[in-house]
């Protein structure tokens, strides 16, 4: 039973018979490509499985090419033009992309690469397994170039910031010997077309890269290759100054000595020889006690370019965190970190090398429950960018809430920071489109590790799945995109999809209504595991993250007239509508305005009134996915059934400890009595 969570979306559930008697399926599979390690191989293996687990029907694959009809061919464009002649209308792909056409039982699944036509395999299988049987014959291209999941996996197997069990790749300072899990992973990331895994933590350990673990390093890619999955590597800046790698330390990391210079070339062939389609690199210097060039007073492009120099003849990329920020001190009243990514980077547009792409939180601060688009986006026009988000749900619940996130995502994805006053969508900024650039990404923190459920939370995968989708094309609908998990994760009867959509859908907005809402980031514990309501924890240290809320009052003012400037680093359109308190959003209005508690909302409600009743709205809605959920006894498997169970079950009781906790805490910190009369009479 523990197949249900493993194989995530990929279940190859059996089809009631019923329902495909009319259609036609091939005889035979051939797969262009007859070498074990290629995606074309794993693409025909796939499918069969899929064919033997969807229709029971058992159905062979060769490689050799052949002209027999009903059979379903799977290749590269190029291997099939050599032994079937020139397509006539073949359309054009880009990298990873595929055609997909099938007529009866005759199925072309055709990739711009190799990937490409695995990509195409799972898509045809999604169709299948949710008894989708139209004809199809449509070609799909990547929006962004660079689809990668990040894994803060650290060498002792622990995971920063993950809920799903110990890490999968590591365990006592060393690559595990025993791999599958980390197949298994490749092959559900690849269904999703995500195209690397970096494996290691960003606060990085030197011992990533000893003699030792760069071997073992090369046995994870060698279980991703089949499934075109690359490997990424984390790299601590100070590697050079430290012993435990390959190489023996020199006594300095500053980026401009040749010897480091010589350090990392040197390094970085090592790496290569190990695992010689290495997509490249992450790199977190100068934050949160990471080591980085700051430390030899250069900059932060002299720090990414030292690691893109030497991956250039390889092809590989360095994706450099924008998340570089100081502590700060909450008597300025002017202080702001958000603003540091800006402060930080904008200046460096133009300085650093093609093959760097600045890889940069949705939000200017940190995977809060709702933050504006990070305005660094609009700051970056010479150099590429990625979209960092975040499946781990640090702030939103740790996977013991259902927080289905692709909503929040969206906010973002499609926020038009009108640059040069021209439509500039983020989702069309990373992709590269707006600017021009041939690289891009979308990133995702996941932080899979040994549980049989991957997230620690069956519910939860929804998120990793939409991601995927919405990293290959962000033009997507999030609740569509949801439905297909749940008929491929669960069944498609009709209970099943209307209850799971139903709850995912209202999950984020009741966990903004309750953990922190009109943009006040988060009322969770930040200085502890960032779980569970403690509202003071803003207050009162360096992370400004602050509330500012007193007795009379509430907000950061990131206005330029009176507060912090931060509205301004966004293009005048965008900076006029949050300078403005007229203009600005409700849902961010604590997050650029410090207003009295009294101060009315767009809404017509006070902005203490609102909390209140966010609070009881939010909780009450937690405590309806409880009933929404039983719906689906008998209808789903018991074991995934009283899984989850137990989850909303828990969810809805913590929802109010969230509840009350908020709501007693600004009551007796404004002495503002709730109109309703449920807060502070007991
Ligand atoms: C958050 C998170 C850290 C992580 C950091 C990062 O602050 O809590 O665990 O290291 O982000 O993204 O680098």
């Amino acid at each position: 039973a523990a197949e249900n969570g493993l194989n995530a979306w990929l279940r190859y559930a059996p089809l009631p018979r019923g329902t495909y008697s009319h259609v036609s399926l091939p005889s035979d599979i051939i797969a262009l490509n007859s070498s074990q390690t290629s995606p074309v191989y794993t693409a025909g293996q796939e499918l069969a499985k899929g064919f033997e687990g969807i229709f029971g029907k058992h159905v062979s694959v060769s490689h050799k090419a052949s002209k027999a009809s009903s059979c379903l061919v799977v290749g590269t464009i190029d291997e099939y033009e050599k032994s079937y002649g020139k397509l006539k209308n073949a359309p054009e792909l880009k990298d990873d992309g595929y055609w997909l056409s099938n007529k009866g039982s005759t199925i072309q699944i055709l990739g711009q690469n190799e990937r490409g036509a695995l990509y195409g395999a799972f898509q045809y299988l999604s169709m299948l397994a949710q008894g989708d049987f139209s004809k199809v014959a449509y070609a799909s291209s990547p929006a962004t170039a660079a689809r990668w999941v990040n894994q803060w996996d650290n060498m002792d197997g622990s995971i920063e910031r993950g809920y799903g069990g110990a890490s999968i790749f590591f365990s006592n300072g060393l690559v595990v010997d025993d791999l599958t899990r980390a197949g298994d992973y490749a092959r559900i990331l690849a269904s999703i077309g995500v195209n690397t895994v970096v494996v290691n933590n960003v606060n990085a350990n030197v011992t990533t890269l000893s003699t030792e673990n760069i071997k073992g390093l090369g046995r994870i890619a060698d279980v991703f290759r089949p499934y075109g999955v690359q490997l990424g590597l984390s790299l601590n800046f100070a590697a050079p100054n430290t012993s435990g790698t390959a190489i023996p330390p020199i006594g300095t990391y500053d980026p401009l000595d040749p010897k480091v210079v010589a350090w990392w070339t040197n390094m970085t062939e090592l790496i290569y020889d190990a695992v010689p389609d290495m997509a490249g690199y992450l790199v977190k210097a100068d934050s949160e006690g990471q080591p980085g060039p700051l430390v030899y007073n250069r900059t932060l492009s002299d720090g990414a370019n030292l690691f893109a120099r030497p991956l250039q003849p390889h092809g590989g990329i360095v994706m450099f965190r924008a998340f570089v920020y100081n502590l700060l001190n909450e008597s300025d009243w002017k202080a702001d970190r958000a603003k540091a990514a800006v402060d930080f980077f904008k200046d460096l547009d133009g300085k650093f090398e093609d093959n760097v792409v600045i890889q940069i939180k949705f939000g200017p601060i940190d995977f809060q429950v709702r933050e504006p688009t990070s305005p660094l986006f609009a700051n970056l026009f010479k150099t590429p960018t990625a979209i960092e988000l975040e499946v781990a749900q640090e702030y939103l619940g740790q996977q013991c809430h259902l927080v289905y996130l692709p909503p929040l995502w969206k906010t973002v994805l499609d926020f038009d920071l009108r640059v040069q006053n021209k439509p500039s969508l983020v989702r069309n900024i990373i992709s590269g489109e707006r600017f021009n650039h041939k690289l891009g990404g979308t990133v995702a923190v996941v932080n899979v590790g040994t549980n049989t459920t991957w997230l620690g939370s069956h519910l939860a995968m929804s998120n990793l799945y939409a991601f995927g989708r919405l990293a290959w094309n962000a033009d997507q609908d999030p609740q569509d995109i949801l439905q297909d998990w749940i008929r491929l994760t669960f069944n498609g009867n009709p209970t099943v999809v209307d209850s799971i959509t139903q709850m995912s859908m209202e999950s984020w907005p009741a966990y903004e209504n309750y953990s922190g809402n009109l943009g006040i980031q988060t009322l969770t514990d930040i200085l502890f595991n960032h779980y569970g309501p403690r509202a003071a924890s803003q207050e009162l240290n360096g992370y400004a993250q602050w509330t500012r809320a007193d007795h009379d009052s509430v907000g950061m003012d990131r206005t330029l007239k009176n507060g912090t400037g931060y509205s301004r680093q966004y293009p005048d359109e965008i900076y006029n509508m949050y300078e403005n308190i007229d203009t600005t959003p409700d849902n961010l209005l604590l997050w650029f305005h410090h207003v009295n508690w009294t101060h009315q909302l767009h809404s017509g409600k006070t902005v203490i009134q609102h909390f209140y009743d966010a609070h009881y709205d939010g909780s009450n809605m937690a405590q309806t996915f409880v009933p929404t959920w039983e719906t689906l006894k008998g209808k789903i498997d018991n074991e995934r059934y009283n899984d989850v169970l137990f989850r909303q079950t828990y969810q809805a009781g913590h929802s109010l400890v969230w509840r009350d906790s908020i709501v007693n805490y600004f009551h007796n910190m404004t002495s503002i009595p709730d109109k309703h009369g449920r807060v502070g009479n007991h």
